[in-house]
């Protein structure tokens, strides 16, 4: 099974994409995760990955688009999780699921308008060891002791990256570089989107509901 997760930054690809790995088992793949981690640990990809992250920019395709095929060619079942986000990301994949034969099953589009998206991500908070990487907001979904992850009791941290000049500038990457991609998987016939508000009664739970739904329909 091959699952993509679409959207701007902070609608909650992380966080409903990990419920969804659980229940069926699958490898959460996110490219901004695995950034980090090779950032933390200041290998040549995680400094070459530095320079764009922390302005709010997309690593380039060519430095990504190597990194993740080498990944895939381990997995079956995968859920992918800021990857693609830009046209040539999506036809590399295409490609390469083609060469492979293998196929998307959903790719599942999360849409939260930008007010919300702004304070989600300057409220978020995550866990501090990368093998859990549990991802908590302190207005939204606040764990239960404060600054303590309720899942492995590691500290929380907030990410480099969730400044609000930052974010802005992320925000405008997405509408010029990722936005284009909800109309290249629906004329491919796999877009499946989910409007979120957080100011009316869509919790993580309703949301991860509604995936399960469109990933039942669709396998
Ligand atoms: P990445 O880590 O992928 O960041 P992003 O796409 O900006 O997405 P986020 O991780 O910020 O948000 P999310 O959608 O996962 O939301 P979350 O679940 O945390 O990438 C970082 C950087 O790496 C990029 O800017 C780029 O430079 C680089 N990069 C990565 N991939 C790349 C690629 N393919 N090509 C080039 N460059 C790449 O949720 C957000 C908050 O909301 C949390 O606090 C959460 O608790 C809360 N929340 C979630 N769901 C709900 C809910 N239903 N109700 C209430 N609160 C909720």
């Amino acid at each position: 099974m091959y699952i993509i997760m679409l959207g701007a930054p902070g609608t909650g690809k992380g966080t409903i994409g990990n419920e969804i790995c659980k229940k069926y088992n699958l490898v959460h793949l996110a490219t901004g995760d695995i950034f980090r981690d090779e950032m933390k640990r200041k290998t040549e990809l995680g400094m070459k990955a530095e320079e764009y992250i922390s302005k709010g920019e997309l690593v380039p395709d060519s430095v990504t688009i190597k990194m993740v095929e080498g990944k895939l060619d381990k997995l079956d079942n995968v859920l992918l999780d800021g990857f693609p986000r830009t046209i040539p990301q999506a036809e590399a994949l295409n490609e390469y699921l083609n060469k492979t034969n293998k196929k998307i099953t959903a790719v599942i589009n999360l849409n939260v308008p930008d007010e919300d998206i702004i304070k989600r991500t300057s409220s978020r908070v995550i866990c501090s060891n990368k093998d859990c990487g549990a991802s908590y907001n302190t207005i939204f979904m606040p764990p239960k002791v404060e600054g303590i992850c309720d899942i492995c009791g590691s500290p929380l941290i907030k990410r480099k990256d969730d400044n609000p000049e930052t974010i802005k500038e992320r925000l405008q990457v997405y509408y010029k570089n990722t936005k284009p991609l909800i109309e290249f998987y629906e004329k491919m016939g796999l877009l499946e989107s989910i409007y979120i508000n957080i100011y009316s009664e869509t919790t993580k739970e309703d949301t991860t509901k509604k995936a399960v739904e469109i990933i039942e329909k669709r396998k």
